[in-house]
């Protein structure tokens, strides 16, 4: 089983085919009220793929609470951790256009996570194989989540994203980390080589449509991104943090599991919304084989 500690969002996404500058207004193509939150989405990342999934998180006592409950509960995931609180279910504003986004959080009830909640699921955490983290929600939280992982044994799948509430002492507790690019320079400085070097078999960057690269203790590995065409990148990372800790949690190897997850990302990005384009196992097969070809 996959424990996801993390947050749920409902997202309102506007696609468009140009921001607006400041001051300006401009029209959008398309406007939807779509599932996401990091944390959801890689559990439903996960789930998809065929995990055993539990969703450990909070919500509002609202229309979209009660959305995002049973979105989740649909895609077969465990919602039995997720608390229903008074502050509202957590929003992302979000503006697509092509390969780029921009996003606006409103925490909300995801900051209502507080270690009492962790400690009511502590048999849960104690029985999974792998637990996934992000940043969005109260840092005091996942400080306190990483311990109980790690006293329990429970490899950690971190996902440090949005990185400026990342704390570097935490490396140690941390199995796998996986910044992107600019969260990557953020936490660890620009010369990648070198961090990758620093944390070999843990440190997975993530390149976007360049795939993903890591340091296996004596070669530096990239996996090349799978071209294809992008509709929205929104949640990619999230496919691919969701996938890797499918594959890892199968006992494949680091390597392998980077690129099922690296094809699983590429799929997302085909579809509108963080777990639109999100495939099943046989989808990320079909595109394995042809890519090996
Ligand atoms: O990673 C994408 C997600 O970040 C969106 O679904 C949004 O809710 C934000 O949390
Ligand atoms: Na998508």
């Amino acid at each position: 089983m996959i424990t996801v500690i993390g947050s749920i969002n409902m997202d309102l996404a506007v696609q468009m085919n140009v921001f607006p500058q400041q001051g300006e207004t401009v029209h959008g193509e398309l406007f939807k009220t779509i599932p996401g939150g990091k944390g959801a989405n890689q559990a439903v990342a996960a789930a998809r793929l065929g995990s055993q999934v539990t969703m450990v998180g909070c919500v509002g006592e609202d229309g979209f609470g009660e959305t995002m409950r049973t979105i989740l509960d649909n895609e077969n995931i465990n919602v039995d951790a997720v608390k229903t609180t008074s502050a509202p279910t957590g929003i992302a504003n979000i503006l697509v256009h092509e390969n780029d986004n921009r996003i606006i959080v409103v925490p909300g009830a995801n900051y209502e996570m507080s270690p009492a909640h962790i400690d009511a699921v502590k048999d849960v955490i104690s029985n999974s194989q792998m637990v996934i983290m992000q940043l969005e929600i109260p840092i005091e939280t996942t400080e306190y989540a990483l311990k109980m992982c790690k006293e329990a044994n429970v490899p950690v799948l971190f996902n440090p994203a949005p990185a400026a509430n990342f704390n570097s002492k935490w490396m140690d507790d941390i199995t796998y980390i996986t910044p992107n690019e600019t969260e990557c320079a953020l936490l660890f400085g620009e010369d990648f080589e070198q961090v990758l070097e620093q944390y070999p078999n843990k440190l997975i960057v993530t390149l976007g449509s360049d795939g993903a690269r890591f340091f296996d203790g004596e070669h530096h590995i990239h996996v090349p991104g799978y071209m294809t065409k992008a509709v929205d990148t929104t949640g990619a990372g999230d496919t691919f943090n969701g996938a890797l800790a499918h594959a890892l949690a199968e006992g494949q190897s680091l390597d392998e599991a980077v690129y099922f997850a690296n094809i699983a990302g590429s799929l997302s990005v085909e579809k509108f919304g963080a777990q639109g384009g999100m495939p099943t196992l046989n989808a990320v097969y079909a595109r394995l084989g042809g890519f090996e070809e």
